[in-house]
């Protein structure tokens, strides 16, 4: 066997694609460790998958966070390295009909939380960071302290629907609702924008016309469970 890479979870839920890594993990089907499991969502599941494989886990809450925020937020409370105007020309989530001030505290209440995640994160030797239902995206200020070595990938995300079709939160709803006879999953690479960055693998599958949305959604999640060690195991063959 090859040497193992050390991989970063970070998830939101339930964590039914976290157990899949985690079995392929223990099940040596793929060449790595998960050195730890985070959550911006206290309580939830896929924790408890964590902690029963002797996984560390950590929780930053997003929504305690941000509501914080709304109350207003100081210069003091920002990350010391926090650059706005840097931050604002290079992200692409955002749209240009979105005002100047709702844009800034967008980015600074998000940077104010990945600075937590990535203390978190800093106690681990990591080779590569899973998003793993992670329903948070990234501002270019984490992923420029993740991305460290210029034209190197090192966020993975899995996307319920075959991109560059249907990014968004809902990708097996909108897969649905538009009437395809094929839907599918994706894992790419964060880059700046939403769902937007370089694919690494992705698996289709048929939709019946009679199949409802949790039929779509079920056969999306058995289709994932395949797909993410797998690109799991590309990044560790391209090191
Ligand atoms: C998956 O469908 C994933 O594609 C999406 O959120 C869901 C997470 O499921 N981003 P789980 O938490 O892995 O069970």
């Amino acid at each position: 066997m090859a040497k193992k890479i050390n991989v970063g979870t970070l998830i939101s839920g339930g964590g039914t694609n976290l157990q899949a890594i985690i079995d392929a993990s223990l099940e040596n089907k793929i060449d790595a460790n998960i050195v730890f499991t985070g959550s911006d969502n206290p309580g939830v599941s896929g924790l408890e998958r964590a902690q029963k494989a002797d996984i560390e886990t950590f929780v930053v809450d997003y929504s305690k966070i941000i509501s914080s925020c709304k109350k207003g937020i100081n210069d003091a409370d920002l990350p010391e390295d926090f650059d706005l105007k840097e931050i604002q020309t290079k992200q692409q989530l955002v749209t240009s009909d979105t005002s100047n001030e709702q844009v800034a505290f967008f980015l600074k209440s998000r940077a104010i939380a990945e600075k937590k995640l990535l203390d978190q994160m800093s106690v681990y030797d990591m080779d590569l960071l899973v998003l793993a239902g992670f329903m948070r995206v990234l501002t270019p200020y984490f992923i420029d302290r993740i991305n460290t070595t210029p034209g190197k990938y090192k966020i993975m995300n899995i996307h319920p629907a075959l991109l560059p079709s249907f990014p968004g939160t809902d990708g097996y709803g909108d897969t649905f609702s538009y009437g395809c006879k094929v839907g599918g999953c994706t894992v790419h690479f964060i880059d700046y924008g939403e769902d937007t960055g370089p694919i690494i693998g992705q698996k289709a599958f048929t939709i019946e016309d009679n199949d409802t949305l949790d039929d779509i959604k079920a056969k999306g999640l058995k289709k994932e469970w395949e797909l993410y060690p797998r690109c799991i195991q590309k990044f560790a063959d391209s090191l």
